[in-house]
């Protein structure tokens, strides 16, 4: 009973109707990092649902190809790209042939993510955990964004990046790597944010709360909490989106 209240103070529940979402969505292609668990891949069943053209990027291709079966059997246009986004050389030459690939992005969600939490003293001979880290959560963000730049100002398109309101708070012992990742990507969104006139191109981030899924349940503490489904941080996605909002944050987050 006090979970429950507790999850409806903290976790609002969050929805949004499948008209509005064909209404932005239907016949747009729209860009999904990390298409294939978690968020994203909530976010994917949403975009099916409301006729969005996909496509779809993360590393596990068979997953990848699967949703793009399901989004073409529901009318959809589908394509994916199974690439290991910390991979500079692979993303690099990948990023040259986009343009042509993709002439006209309206929605470009920068989700794929990572967290990774290990104590700077543990990590003395780990420096690679921290150039992973910022290759995923924060370099593969600007090296997608700036090739698709074109392609999004053609379609007056967005730019959505999946932030997390811990880089927010005065940092958790333990999270170095992750908070700089995020931090570094918040930074580029605030500034592109600033340059929009110049970009022609919106960018927004959602500081997302805990949700559970596959990436948050690994912490057996955090997978106890009251937190948002999935689906539910998809509709914030979504729902930023639609709006005109730089952000979302949640209501209790300073
Ligand atoms: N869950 C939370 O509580 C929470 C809170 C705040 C912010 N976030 C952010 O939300 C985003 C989504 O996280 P999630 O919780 O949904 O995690 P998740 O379930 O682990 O999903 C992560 C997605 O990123 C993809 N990915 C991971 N490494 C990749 C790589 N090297 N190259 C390409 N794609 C890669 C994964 O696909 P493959 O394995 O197929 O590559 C997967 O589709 C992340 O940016 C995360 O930081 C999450």
């Amino acid at each position: 009973m006090l979970t429950s209240l507790w999850r409806h103070i903290v976790y609002p529940p969050k929805s949004v109707s499948d008209t509005k979402l064909s209404e932005a969505f239907a016949g747009k292609w729209v860009v999904v990092t990390g298409a294939t668990s978690g968020i994203g891949e909530a976010l994917t069943h949403r975009l099916i649902g409301a006729k969005a053209n996909l496509f779809l990027i993360a590393r596990n291709e068979e997953k990848l190809k699967l949703l793009c079966d399901k989004a073409r059997e529901n009318g959809c246009e589908a394509r994916y790209k199974a690439i290991d986004l910390r991979q500079r050389e692979k993303l690099n030459a990948w990023c040259k042939t986009l343009e042509e690939e993709l002439p006209r992005v309206s929605f470009l969600f920068c989700n794929a993510g990572k967290s990774i939490k290990r104590s700077i003293s543990s990590s003395l001979d780990r420096m690679h955990d921290f150039d992973r880290t910022m290759d995923l959560n924060y370099r593969s963000v600007v090296a997608l964004s700036l090739a698709l730049m074109p392609s999004l100002r053609e379609a007056d398109g967005r730019i959505i990046y999946t932030s997390s309101v811990s880089s927010r708070y005065p940092f958790a012992p333990g999270w170095s790597a992750y908070h700089a990742s995020k931090c570094a990507a918040n930074a580029w969104c605030r500034t592109a944010r600033r340059e929009h006139k110049k970009l022609g191109v919106k960018v927004q981030v959602a500081y997302m709360p805990l949700v559970h899924t596959p990436m948050s349940d690994v912490n057996e503490t955090y997978k106890n909490l009251p937190a948002y489904s999935a689906d539910e941080g998809a509709c914030i996605l979504l729902k930023l989106a639609m709006s005109k909002k730089f952000r979302y944050k949640p209501w209790w987050a300073i």
